[in-house]
Protein backbone atom coordinates (compact mmCIF):
# COMPACT_ATOMS: atom_id res chain seq x y z
CA UNK A 1 0.00 0.00 0.00
CA UNK A 2 1.06 3.34 -1.11
CA UNK A 3 2.06 6.10 1.41
CA UNK A 4 -0.57 8.76 1.71
CA UNK A 5 1.97 11.51 2.81
CA UNK A 6 5.22 13.06 1.20
CA UNK A 7 8.73 13.16 2.93
CA UNK A 8 9.02 17.23 2.50
CA UNK A 9 12.84 16.57 2.99
CA UNK A 10 12.38 18.95 6.62
CA UNK A 11 13.62 16.62 9.45
CA UNK A 12 10.89 13.91 8.44
CA UNK A 13 8.01 16.15 8.87
CA UNK A 14 5.33 14.97 6.68
CA UNK A 15 2.74 16.99 4.84
CA UNK A 16 -0.13 16.66 2.03
CA UNK A 17 1.41 17.76 -1.54
CA UNK A 18 -1.06 18.82 -3.94
CA UNK A 19 -0.50 18.20 -7.52
CA UNK A 20 0.23 21.89 -8.28
CA UNK A 21 2.70 21.45 -5.37
CA UNK A 22 4.20 18.11 -7.11
CA UNK A 23 4.78 19.80 -10.59
CA UNK A 24 6.37 23.06 -9.01
CA UNK A 25 9.11 20.89 -7.61
CA UNK A 26 9.18 18.45 -10.77
CA UNK A 27 10.17 21.74 -12.95
CA UNK A 28 13.74 21.34 -12.01
CA UNK A 29 13.14 18.41 -14.53
CA UNK A 30 12.73 20.94 -17.28
CA UNK A 31 14.58 23.98 -17.03
CA UNK A 32 13.90 24.75 -20.75
CA UNK A 33 10.47 24.70 -19.80
CA UNK A 34 10.50 27.81 -18.27
CA UNK A 35 7.02 26.49 -16.43
CA UNK A 36 4.94 25.92 -19.36
CA UNK A 37 4.93 22.16 -19.12
CA UNK A 38 3.63 22.67 -15.44
CA UNK A 39 1.08 25.27 -16.25
CA UNK A 40 -0.11 22.72 -18.82
CA UNK A 41 -0.27 19.84 -16.19
CA UNK A 42 -2.30 21.95 -14.12
CA UNK A 43 -5.07 22.99 -16.55
CA UNK A 44 -5.09 19.55 -17.42
CA UNK A 45 -5.89 19.06 -13.64
CA UNK A 46 -8.42 21.62 -13.69
CA UNK A 47 -10.14 20.37 -16.41
CA UNK A 48 -10.46 16.87 -14.99
CA UNK A 49 -11.93 18.03 -11.46
CA UNK A 50 -14.55 19.55 -13.99
CA UNK A 51 -15.31 16.30 -15.51
CA UNK A 52 -15.11 14.56 -12.29
CA UNK A 53 -17.90 16.68 -10.93
CA UNK A 54 -20.05 16.13 -14.09
CA UNK A 55 -19.00 12.44 -13.92
CA UNK A 56 -20.31 12.36 -9.93
CA UNK A 57 -24.11 13.69 -11.02
CA UNK A 58 -24.14 12.41 -14.43
CA UNK A 59 -26.86 10.36 -13.38
CA UNK A 60 -28.88 13.60 -11.59
CA UNK A 61 -29.06 15.93 -14.59
CA UNK A 62 -29.44 15.12 -18.31
CA UNK A 63 -26.31 14.76 -19.30
CA UNK A 64 -26.37 11.07 -19.41
CA UNK A 65 -26.97 9.17 -22.35
CA UNK A 66 -26.03 9.87 -26.19
CA UNK A 67 -25.22 13.00 -28.09
CA UNK A 68 -26.97 11.91 -31.48
CA UNK A 69 -23.50 13.01 -33.63
CA UNK A 70 -21.14 10.14 -34.24
CA UNK A 71 -16.96 10.69 -33.93
CA UNK A 72 -14.16 9.74 -36.74
CA UNK A 73 -14.44 5.96 -35.78
CA UNK A 74 -18.52 6.24 -36.25
CA UNK A 75 -19.41 5.74 -32.88
CA UNK A 76 -22.33 7.30 -31.60
CA UNK A 77 -20.95 10.00 -28.63
CA UNK A 78 -22.41 10.36 -25.53
CA UNK A 79 -23.11 14.19 -24.08
CA UNK A 80 -20.02 12.96 -21.30
CA UNK A 81 -17.61 12.75 -24.40
CA UNK A 82 -18.69 15.95 -26.00
CA UNK A 83 -18.33 17.59 -22.90
CA UNK A 84 -15.32 16.25 -21.60
CA UNK A 85 -13.43 17.25 -24.93
CA UNK A 86 -14.92 20.76 -24.42
CA UNK A 87 -13.48 21.33 -20.92
CA UNK A 88 -9.69 20.41 -22.01
CA UNK A 89 -9.91 22.02 -25.03
CA UNK A 90 -11.16 25.26 -22.84
CA UNK A 91 -9.01 24.72 -19.84
CA UNK A 92 -5.92 24.34 -22.82
CA UNK A 93 -6.73 27.10 -25.22
CA UNK A 94 -6.27 30.34 -23.51
CA UNK A 95 -3.17 29.73 -21.53
CA UNK A 96 -0.96 29.79 -24.33
CA UNK A 97 1.44 26.62 -23.58
CA UNK A 98 -0.09 24.65 -26.13
CA UNK A 99 -0.78 24.79 -29.69
CA UNK A 100 -2.86 21.98 -31.11
CA UNK A 101 -4.63 19.40 -30.06
CA UNK A 102 -5.67 15.86 -31.44
CA UNK A 103 -9.03 14.62 -29.35
CA UNK A 104 -10.38 11.51 -30.23
CA UNK A 105 -13.84 13.07 -30.65
CA UNK A 106 -12.77 15.78 -33.61
CA UNK A 107 -11.77 14.22 -36.94
CA UNK A 108 -9.32 17.07 -37.84
CA UNK A 109 -6.59 18.86 -35.77
CA UNK A 110 -7.59 21.51 -33.81
CA UNK A 111 -5.63 24.69 -34.16
CA UNK A 112 -5.51 26.88 -31.49
CA UNK A 113 -5.06 30.85 -33.46
CA UNK A 114 -4.96 32.85 -30.76
CA UNK A 115 -2.62 35.32 -30.50
CA UNK A 116 -1.05 33.84 -27.29
CA UNK A 117 -1.06 30.20 -28.49
CA UNK A 118 0.77 30.51 -31.72
CA UNK A 119 4.40 30.58 -29.83
CA UNK A 120 3.27 28.27 -27.56
CA UNK A 121 5.82 24.94 -27.77
CA UNK A 122 3.55 22.06 -26.87
CA UNK A 123 0.98 19.92 -28.57
CA UNK A 124 -1.74 17.38 -26.74
CA UNK A 125 -2.87 13.99 -27.89
CA UNK A 126 -5.83 13.17 -25.49
CA UNK A 127 -9.20 10.33 -25.23
CA UNK A 128 -11.22 13.02 -23.67
CA UNK A 129 -13.38 10.54 -21.98
CA UNK A 130 -12.73 7.08 -22.45
CA UNK A 131 -14.66 3.96 -21.51
CA UNK A 132 -17.60 5.83 -22.63
CA UNK A 133 -19.98 2.93 -23.25
CA UNK A 134 -19.77 2.39 -19.37
CA UNK A 135 -21.53 5.87 -18.53
CA UNK A 136 -24.90 4.50 -18.49
CA UNK A 137 -23.91 1.68 -16.15
CA UNK A 138 -21.99 3.76 -13.65
CA UNK A 139 -18.88 2.14 -14.37
CA UNK A 140 -15.16 3.75 -13.82
CA UNK A 141 -14.21 5.82 -16.65
CA UNK A 142 -11.13 8.06 -17.69
CA UNK A 143 -9.32 10.58 -19.56
CA UNK A 144 -5.78 9.65 -20.95
CA UNK A 145 -3.72 12.73 -22.50
CA UNK A 146 0.10 13.06 -23.89
CA UNK A 147 1.98 15.90 -24.05
CA UNK A 148 5.15 16.77 -26.90
CA UNK A 149 7.07 19.67 -27.73
CA UNK A 150 6.10 20.94 -31.35
CA UNK A 151 8.21 19.96 -33.65
CA UNK A 152 7.77 22.97 -36.33
CA UNK A 153 9.30 26.68 -35.56
CA UNK A 154 7.98 30.16 -36.15
CA UNK A 155 4.59 28.57 -37.63
CA UNK A 156 1.50 27.50 -37.31
CA UNK A 157 1.35 24.04 -35.91
CA UNK A 158 1.28 20.86 -38.40
CA UNK A 159 -0.17 17.47 -38.38
CA UNK A 160 3.33 16.56 -37.95
CA UNK A 161 3.81 18.04 -34.76
CA UNK A 162 1.48 15.92 -33.50
CA UNK A 163 2.61 12.51 -35.33
CA UNK A 164 5.63 11.84 -33.35
CA UNK A 165 6.62 8.87 -31.93
CA UNK A 166 5.57 8.05 -28.26
CA UNK A 167 9.38 8.15 -27.43
CA UNK A 168 9.23 11.58 -28.06
CA UNK A 169 6.89 12.16 -25.19
CA UNK A 170 7.25 14.51 -22.60
CA UNK A 171 4.65 14.09 -20.21
CA UNK A 172 1.72 11.87 -20.33
CA UNK A 173 -1.54 10.90 -17.57
CA UNK A 174 -4.50 9.23 -17.13
CA UNK A 175 -7.30 10.44 -15.06
CA UNK A 176 -9.92 7.84 -13.28
CA UNK A 177 -12.84 8.76 -12.13
CA UNK A 178 -13.49 5.63 -10.12
CA UNK A 179 -14.28 5.07 -6.25
CA UNK A 180 -12.42 7.93 -6.13
CA UNK A 181 -10.36 10.08 -8.56
CA UNK A 182 -7.26 9.50 -9.52
CA UNK A 183 -4.96 11.46 -11.76
CA UNK A 184 -1.95 9.20 -12.49
CA UNK A 185 1.18 11.38 -14.58
CA UNK A 186 4.75 10.74 -15.71
CA UNK A 187 7.16 13.49 -16.40
CA UNK A 188 9.95 10.64 -17.86
CA UNK A 189 11.13 10.24 -14.06
CA UNK A 190 8.87 7.60 -12.67
CA UNK A 191 5.26 7.25 -12.32
CA UNK A 192 3.17 9.42 -9.54
CA UNK A 193 -0.52 9.25 -8.52
CA UNK A 194 -2.72 11.71 -7.18
CA UNK A 195 -6.26 11.07 -5.19
CA UNK A 196 -8.83 14.11 -5.35
CA UNK A 197 -9.34 15.17 -1.92
CA UNK A 198 -13.01 16.49 -2.75
CA UNK A 199 -12.71 18.48 0.27
CA UNK A 200 -10.28 20.56 -0.85
CA UNK A 201 -10.67 20.31 -4.17
CA UNK A 202 -6.81 18.57 -4.70
CA UNK A 203 -5.28 16.17 -6.19
CA UNK A 204 -3.23 14.65 -3.43
CA UNK A 205 0.01 12.61 -3.91
CA UNK A 206 -1.26 9.28 -2.74
CA UNK A 207 1.02 6.70 -4.91
CA UNK A 208 4.70 8.43 -5.28
CA UNK A 209 6.80 6.53 -7.27
CA UNK A 210 3.91 3.79 -8.73
CA UNK A 211 5.63 0.36 -10.04
CA UNK A 212 4.01 -2.31 -11.66
CA UNK A 213 4.49 -5.66 -10.13
CA UNK A 214 6.91 -8.02 -12.67
CA UNK A 215 4.20 -9.96 -13.05
CA UNK A 216 0.85 -10.49 -11.82
CA UNK A 217 -2.61 -12.49 -11.20
CA UNK A 218 -4.61 -10.82 -14.16
CA UNK A 219 -5.07 -10.95 -17.94
CA UNK A 220 -7.32 -8.76 -19.53
CA UNK A 221 -8.79 -9.51 -23.03
CA UNK A 222 -12.39 -9.15 -24.42
CA UNK A 223 -12.52 -13.37 -24.37
CA UNK A 224 -15.92 -12.94 -26.36
CA UNK A 225 -13.83 -12.59 -29.68
CA UNK A 226 -11.63 -15.09 -28.54
CA UNK A 227 -12.69 -17.15 -32.15
CA UNK A 228 -11.43 -13.81 -33.79
CA UNK A 229 -8.35 -13.54 -32.69
CA UNK A 230 -4.70 -14.92 -34.26
CA UNK A 231 -3.67 -18.40 -33.00
CA UNK A 232 -1.10 -17.01 -31.11
CA UNK A 233 -3.02 -14.88 -28.83
CA UNK A 234 -5.50 -17.75 -28.62
CA UNK A 235 -2.40 -19.85 -27.15
CA UNK A 236 -1.45 -16.90 -24.86
CA UNK A 237 -5.10 -17.31 -23.82
CA UNK A 238 -5.19 -20.81 -23.32
CA UNK A 239 -1.82 -20.78 -21.48
CA UNK A 240 -3.43 -18.12 -19.01
CA UNK A 241 -6.35 -20.52 -17.76
CA UNK A 242 -3.31 -23.28 -17.28
CA UNK A 243 -2.65 -24.61 -14.11
CA UNK A 244 0.82 -23.96 -12.55
CA UNK A 245 1.39 -22.87 -9.23
CA UNK A 246 5.04 -21.02 -9.14
CA UNK A 247 3.21 -18.69 -12.30
CA UNK A 248 0.07 -17.95 -10.33
CA UNK A 249 -2.11 -19.83 -13.43
CA UNK A 250 -4.57 -19.87 -13.70
CA UNK A 251 -4.58 -15.77 -14.03
CA UNK A 252 -8.16 -13.89 -13.08
CA UNK A 253 -9.96 -12.73 -15.76
CA UNK A 254 -10.94 -9.20 -15.37
CA UNK A 255 -12.11 -6.98 -18.27
CA UNK A 256 -14.47 -3.57 -17.17
CA UNK A 257 -14.40 -2.46 -20.45
CA UNK A 258 -12.30 1.13 -19.75
CA UNK A 259 -9.09 0.80 -20.57
CA UNK A 260 -7.83 3.11 -18.13
CA UNK A 261 -9.63 1.74 -15.41
CA UNK A 262 -8.24 -2.38 -16.60
CA UNK A 263 -5.03 -0.30 -16.99
CA UNK A 264 -4.99 1.40 -13.50
CA UNK A 265 -6.12 -1.75 -11.88
CA UNK A 266 -3.13 -4.01 -13.60
CA UNK A 267 -0.63 -0.90 -12.66
CA UNK A 268 -1.58 -1.92 -8.81
CA UNK A 269 -2.26 -5.48 -8.85
CA UNK A 270 -0.40 -6.95 -11.71
CA UNK A 271 -1.74 -8.51 -14.99
CA UNK A 272 -1.82 -7.89 -18.69
CA UNK A 273 -4.32 -6.02 -20.76
CA UNK A 274 -4.32 -6.77 -24.29
CA UNK A 275 -6.63 -5.50 -27.12
CA UNK A 276 -5.40 -7.50 -30.13
CA UNK A 277 -6.28 -7.60 -33.80
CA UNK A 278 -9.39 -9.58 -34.76
CA UNK A 279 -10.93 -10.42 -38.18
CA UNK A 280 -13.28 -7.72 -37.92
CA UNK A 281 -10.46 -5.04 -36.49
CA UNK A 282 -7.33 -6.06 -38.46
CA UNK A 283 -5.23 -3.20 -36.81
CA UNK A 284 -7.45 -3.45 -33.54
CA UNK A 285 -9.15 -1.07 -31.96
CA UNK A 286 -7.33 1.24 -29.49
CA UNK A 287 -6.10 3.97 -30.85
CA UNK A 288 -1.57 5.10 -31.03
CA UNK A 289 -1.33 8.56 -30.54
CA UNK A 290 -4.17 9.28 -27.52
CA UNK A 291 -4.55 5.39 -26.19
CA UNK A 292 -1.59 3.54 -26.52
CA UNK A 293 0.97 6.06 -26.33
CA UNK A 294 0.13 7.53 -23.69
CA UNK A 295 -0.09 4.37 -21.39
CA UNK A 296 3.13 2.75 -22.60
CA UNK A 297 4.52 5.72 -21.06
CA UNK A 298 3.66 5.49 -18.04
CA UNK A 299 3.94 1.41 -18.11
CA UNK A 300 7.37 1.65 -18.91
CA UNK A 301 8.13 4.40 -16.58
CA UNK A 302 6.72 2.23 -14.02
CA UNK A 303 8.61 -0.79 -14.75
CA UNK A 304 6.02 -2.50 -17.19
CA UNK A 305 6.01 -3.31 -20.73
CA UNK A 306 3.80 -1.96 -23.93
CA UNK A 307 3.70 -4.03 -27.26
CA UNK A 308 1.75 -4.26 -30.24
CA UNK A 309 2.27 -8.10 -30.27
CA UNK A 310 6.12 -7.66 -31.64
CA UNK A 311 7.54 -4.39 -31.54
CA UNK A 312 7.49 -1.15 -28.62
CA UNK A 313 4.84 0.94 -28.79
CA UNK A 314 6.53 3.99 -28.39
CA UNK A 315 8.86 3.33 -31.26
CA UNK A 316 6.03 3.02 -33.80
CA UNK A 317 5.47 5.78 -36.44
CA UNK A 318 2.10 7.18 -36.43
CA UNK A 319 1.11 8.47 -40.09
CA UNK A 320 -2.88 9.26 -39.21
CA UNK A 321 -4.24 11.44 -36.21
CA UNK A 322 -6.74 8.76 -35.44
CA UNK A 323 -4.48 5.26 -36.15
CA UNK A 324 -5.39 1.98 -34.64
CA UNK A 325 -3.01 -0.57 -33.36
CA UNK A 326 -3.15 -3.57 -31.01
CA UNK A 327 -2.21 -3.57 -27.89
CA UNK A 328 -0.19 -5.33 -25.00
CA UNK A 329 0.48 -3.98 -21.84
CA UNK A 330 1.21 -4.13 -18.01
CA UNK A 331 3.89 -5.96 -16.22
CA UNK A 332 6.87 -6.77 -18.15
CA UNK A 333 7.34 -10.23 -17.92
CA UNK A 334 3.48 -10.79 -18.81
CA UNK A 335 3.61 -9.05 -21.81
CA UNK A 336 6.98 -10.08 -22.50
CA UNK A 337 5.70 -13.92 -22.42
CA UNK A 338 2.93 -13.05 -24.78
CA UNK A 339 4.82 -11.65 -27.39
CA UNK A 340 6.77 -15.03 -27.19
CA UNK A 341 3.58 -16.66 -27.74
CA UNK A 342 3.03 -14.45 -30.95
CA UNK A 343 6.41 -14.84 -32.56
CA UNK A 344 6.46 -18.51 -32.14
CA UNK A 345 3.50 -18.71 -34.33
CA UNK A 346 4.71 -15.90 -36.52
CA UNK A 347 8.04 -17.94 -37.55
CA UNK A 348 5.63 -21.39 -37.53
CA UNK A 349 3.79 -19.19 -40.59
CA UNK A 350 6.88 -18.47 -42.20
CA UNK A 351 8.32 -22.27 -42.31
CA UNK A 352 11.32 -20.91 -39.61
CA UNK A 353 9.87 -23.74 -36.67
CA UNK A 354 8.37 -27.14 -36.76
CA UNK A 355 5.71 -27.74 -34.24
P1 LIG B 1 -13.60 5.04 -25.93
O1 LIG B 1 -14.73 5.04 -24.94
O2 LIG B 1 -12.65 6.17 -25.73
O3 LIG B 1 -14.08 4.91 -27.37
O4 LIG B 1 -12.68 3.75 -25.66
C1 LIG B 1 -13.29 2.49 -25.52
C2 LIG B 1 -12.21 1.46 -25.62
C3 LIG B 1 -11.47 1.17 -24.32
O5 LIG B 1 -11.71 2.01 -23.27
C4 LIG B 1 -11.91 -0.23 -23.95
O6 LIG B 1 -10.87 -0.94 -23.36
C5 LIG B 1 -12.34 -0.82 -25.26
O7 LIG B 1 -12.81 0.25 -26.02
C6 LIG B 1 -13.40 -1.83 -25.10
O8 LIG B 1 -13.73 -2.35 -26.34
P2 LIG B 1 -14.58 -3.70 -26.49
O9 LIG B 1 -15.96 -3.36 -26.03
O10 LIG B 1 -14.48 -4.04 -27.94
O11 LIG B 1 -13.92 -4.74 -25.60
MN1 LIG C 1 -10.76 5.36 -25.31
MN1 LIG D 1 -13.08 8.27 -25.69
Amino acid sequence: MAENIYDNGNGGQKTVLTLSEFIIKRQEDFPYAKGELSRLLNSIGLAAKIVNREVNKAGLVDILGEHGTTNIQGETQKKLDVFANEQFIDAIRYRGECCAIASEENDDLIIFDEALAKKAQYVICMDPLDGSSNIDVNVSIGTIFSIYRRKSVDCMPTIDDLLQPGTEQVAAGYVVYGTSTMMVITTGNGVNGFTLDPSIGEFCLSHPNMKIPRTGPIYSINQGYFHDFVDGVKSYVNYCQMHDKPTRRPYALRYIGSLVADFHRNMIKGGIYIYPTTSDSPKGKLRLLYECNPLAFIAEQAGGKASDGYKRIMELKPESLHQREPLFIGSYDMVAKAEEFLQVYKDMEAGIVIP
